[in-house]
């Protein structure tokens, strides 16, 4: 097609001498960027043609030009708004809209209707002739064109009336080179190692560089926003030094997920309101023994400075098997199998999907991402929590930070951390954090003198704000734009 383009404007100088890219456009009713187009492309291939650029005055139509050629000029539409026969109350006209005001003086002008001022029920238009002739539609659908006979008086007219409006255009005029030619050689792109073997570079012709082309996208798979905010996310706890917890099992127990997390089984939390239960397989039942004896113990009579919950703590409640609720259950698996171990400090962070049986909104769904580091090492205290979060933030572009005392079962003390959105303009919470419990990490067999600091926030929540969207539907599930997920840019937390 664009080889054809070319042979034919190369045709065309051969026969006519030279072309104007412009008037041969309209000639062949082509758009005129492509025709420049294809002489670019001639031009690229040697001293094919010569190019002069010319400038020149041309007519285009403006908004309200372009809405008179599709639905005709003022005063025809107010023509033809008039009833046939009966006639139309002039309010009734008036009310058509900004234009009808302008149009029906227009029509009075051009004799196509008249006016009864005594007409019962108030001033009556009625139409004068049988049929109109739209001229001014025809003559924009000329100048939209570039083409065709209209005066320099209807120009002005026209202009006056904001119909179309002077654009400068800018055409060439094309005429043979030294090398004219009307077959269009295919140039060599790309210099082979065979062409340098057999010396035939030397007779090749080659497309010369065009440096301003756009290169054409990759065809390639596009992550989701929440994978693209995730992979961020993951390239800062590495660069902080982390190791990523295997967080592949959606389905946990009720013990890791909470009674190894020192939650009371009469825990709120874990009853159906926010706890997916699963039927089949309803239990687990294989349990490091002896630490479930700890855990056990804990719950029930205290322990380790800990007076415990003094309740009766029932084996078939942890074994219940659930859709886990938070990652840090899988915290918890990890820093037991730390426990067992010959202690050294870790950081450890994940980020996966959670679960909880919730009611939907325009910002909650039943499952989203967790994003969650622990540190384990001798004598942490609250400061080294307040110190590694300022350290995170940081890489995520929030400097201003404040903690606000929390609640969790696991941790204590507990801090929600907010973070000062400048965009926003307010203090938005962006995550929870906490020492963990004596209770929790001395069962596991960790040294009593290593603290674990944690924090844990969601992937959701900056990936709305980051890339303005404000229903999760539009990120998750089948109303998702897919077109925006290719285009979405890459995610720059700290940006
Ligand atoms: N598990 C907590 C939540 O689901 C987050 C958290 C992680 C809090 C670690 C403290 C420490 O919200």
């Amino acid at each position: 097609m664009a080889v054809l383009l070319n042979e034919e404007i190369l045709k065309a100088i051969d026969d006519n001498g030279q072309i104007d890219t412009y008037e041969y456009a309209i000639s062949t009713g082509r758009d005129h960027q492509i025709v420049v187009g294809a002489v670019k492309s001639i031009q690229s291939m040697g001293n094919l043609v010569t190019c002069e650029q010319r400038s020149f005055n041309t007519w285009s139509l403006t908004d309200e030009g372009k809405e008179v050629l599709e639905h005709g000029s003022h005063e025809a539409v107010v023509y033809a708004s008039v009833d046939p026969t009966a006639g139309t109350l002039l309010v009734d006209i008036m009310e058509r809209g900004d234009n009808a005001k302008l149009g029906f003086s227009k029509a009075m002008s051009n004799g196509w209707v008249m006016l009864d001022k005594n007409a019962e029920g108030g001033a009556r238009v009625f139409r004068k002739v049988d049929s109109i002739i739209d001229e001014v539609k025809e003559k924009l659908r000329n100048v939209a064109k570039g083409s065709g006979r209209i005066s320099e008086d209807e120009l002005k007219e026209y202009k006056r009336r904001k119909l179309i409006t002077n654009i400068i255009t800018k055409s060439y005029i094309v005429s043979k080179g030294d090398n004219f030619s009307t077959s269009v050689e295919k140039l060599d792109t790309d210099l082979t190692p065979d062409m340098i073997a057999n010396d035939s570079w030397k007779d090749c012709t080659f497309k010369e560089y065009n440096f301003d082309a756009m290169g054409i996208p990759p065809v390639c798979g596009h992550l989701h926003p929440l994978m693209k905010v995730r992979a961020q996310y993951r390239q800062i706890f590495l660069e902080m030094g982390f190791i990523e917890m295997p967080t592949n099992n959606f389905i946990e127990s009720s013990f890791w997920n909470f009674d190894a997390l020192f939650q009371p089984q009469q825990h709120p939390a874990r009853d159906a309101h926010d706890t997916f239960f699963l039927k089949d397989p309803e239990k687990s039942f294989e349990f490091p023994q002896q630490y479930l004896e700890k855990v056990k113990t804990v719950h029930q009579y205290g322990g380790f400075g800990s007076e415990g919950y003094k309740y009766e703590w029932k084996l078939e409640e942890a074994q219940k098997n659930i859709l886990r609720t938070h990652t840090t259950a899988v915290s918890a698996r990890m820093l037991y199998k730390l426990g067992q171990q010959k202690f050294t400090p870790a950081k450890y962070f994940s980020i996966d999907r959670v679960f909880r049986n919730e009611t939907l909104d325009a910002t909650h769904l039943a499952e989203f991402h967790q994003i969650e580091g622990v540190v384990a090492d001798y004598d942490l205290t609250l400061g080294h929590l307040i110190g590694i979060l300022y350290a995170f933030f940081k890489k995520l572009g929030m400097e201003k930070l404040r903690f606000k005392p929390a609640y969790n079962p696991y941790t204590e003390p507990s801090m929600e951390v907010f973070s000062y959105h400048e965009g926003l303009k307010k203090w938005v919470e962006v995550g929870n954090s906490g020492v963990f419990r004596p209770e929790m990490l001395l069962p596991m067999g960790l040294p009593e003198n290593v603290s674990v600091i944690a924090w844990g926030l969601s992937v959701e929540r900056p990936t709305m704000i980051m890339y303005g969207v404000d229903n999760i539907r539009e990120l998750v599930g089948h109303k998702i734009n897919l077109e925006r997920v290719y285009t979405n840019p890459i995610c720059r937390l700290d940006n």
